[in-house]
């Protein structure tokens, strides 16, 4: 199905290869290559002083390409949050895939069960049920599993609440035939939103003290410990120099969005969507890459060539701007957006047109796009 999905993706979208990037249907998505190499040099740059080993995380680009290009750079395994794209990962030729995430439900468990066979998989579990019903699967399967103990380290989401929990946990696993216990990780995707550095390494500190009693906690008690995971890009440069870390899950990096760019400006948007000017009366100029082909969580897009436009509104189909006689945009011209958040917009898309010097180079299937698990499954 894999396969099947990346020709289906190289014909439908086949004929844009040898375009200057302006001149592609819109809206389109534009991965800019050489932009992305950039990003990866930067990050192995930054890496140098680290203890930790960096993970990818998948999530961000749902690439299978593009993580080949971050393994290529020396990296250890990638991070998925999906057993849908942990399976894509592992079909792809990946073999040390954390799903930094819980996965629950029947249908779901027994897939991660079957995709262990044969492969490195990590799962992070915090709940006793969902771990025995695991390690269930994999008796009937005949695979097996690593094991982190998520722990909650102030997000308030997924993860155990304690020390106390974490090692309790940490007992029922070992207890299960199929798994073995690795160690922790924690997100601190609480701290992503604190611009002023100063303010965020502080609240990054408070959050790896958390996990690190955890760490200890289970050490203590006789239980390995060898993996300390957590960080994504924002954290990274604070969360990849704590040496209690062991990997950091960055993701967004290679990519970048507005959102990112405020936390980590050293890496350069690669990710761009293409629209057309369909509108242009008075003052308002309209493109056509609205909410559904531009993903807005953490914040609005702009326009790569005249930053100083903020929105006004994204309607489904719409991105309307004020502008003023700085803007030389007309109808029918294209002009590039930078999203505010690249995870959720490279979800609305099948394809990147690979861009190399101004041209689409190739064309790149986004998998599993959507929830994706339509299908992965029945190859
Ligand atoms: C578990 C986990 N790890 C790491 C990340 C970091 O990702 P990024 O580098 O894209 O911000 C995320 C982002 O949501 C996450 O949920």
């Amino acid at each position: 199905m894999i396969d099947r999905i990346r020709q289906q993706v190289r014909e439908a979208y086949g004929r844009a290869v040898g375009r200057p990037r302006g001149e592609l249907v819109t809206p389109a998505l534009i991965l800019d290559l050489d932009k992305v190499r950039r990003n990866i040099e930067t990050m192995a740059e930054l890496r140098k002083g680290w203890r930790a080993a960096l993970r990818p995380h998948f999530k961000a680009h749902k690439s299978p390409e593009l993580a080949r290009l971050q393994v290529g750079a020396g990296t250890g395994g990638v991070c998925a949050a999906t057993v849908w794209e942990a399976i894509v990962l592992t079909r792809s030729g990946m073999d040390d895939v954390l799903i930094a995430n819980e996965v629950v439900g029947r249908e779901k468990i027994r897939a991660l069960a079957a995709g262990a066979r044969g492969h490195r998989l990590t799962l992070a579990v915090d709940d006793p049920r969902n771990a025995t019903e695991v390690a269930d699967a994999l008796r009937a399967a005949g695979g097996r599993l690593d094991v982190l103990i998520d722990v909650d380290i102030g997000m308030g989401r997924g993860g155990v609440r304690s020390a106390g929990a974490a090692v309790a946990l940490a007992g029922h696993v070992a207890r299960l035939p199929g798994l073995r216990l690795r160690g922790v990780q924690g997100y601190e995707g609480h701290c992503m939103r604190e611009a002023d550095r100063a303010k965020r390494a502080a609240k990054v500190a408070g959050a790896l003290d958390r996990l690190g009693a955890a760490a200890e906690s289970l050490v203590r008690a006789g239980f390995a410990c060898d993996v300390v995971s957590a960080g994504g890009t924002g954290t990274c440069e604070i969360t990849g120099n704590d040496a209690r870390v062991t990997e950091v899950q960055a993701g967004s990096y290679v990519l970048m969005d507005r959102f990112h760019g405020v936390l980590a400006p050293r890496f350069v948007p690669a990710l761009t969507v293409l629209g057309t000017v369909i509108t242009h009366q008075g003052a308002t100029l309209v493109l056509d890459c609205g909410r559904k082909s531009v993903g807005i969580d953490f914040g609005p897009p702009s326009l790569a060539d005249y930053p100083f436009y903020e929105p006004r509104y994204l309607a489904e189909e719409h991105a309307i701007f004020d502008v003023d006689d700085r803007c030389r945009l007309s109808l029918g011209d294209t002009a590039e957006l930078i999203p505010g958040y690249a995870p959720s917009t490279i979800n609305l898309y099948d394809a990147y047109h690979v861009v190399e010097e101004g041209r689409v180079v190739d064309i790149w299937p986004i998998l599993p796009r959507g929830p994706g698990h339509v299908g992965i499954l029945s190859d």
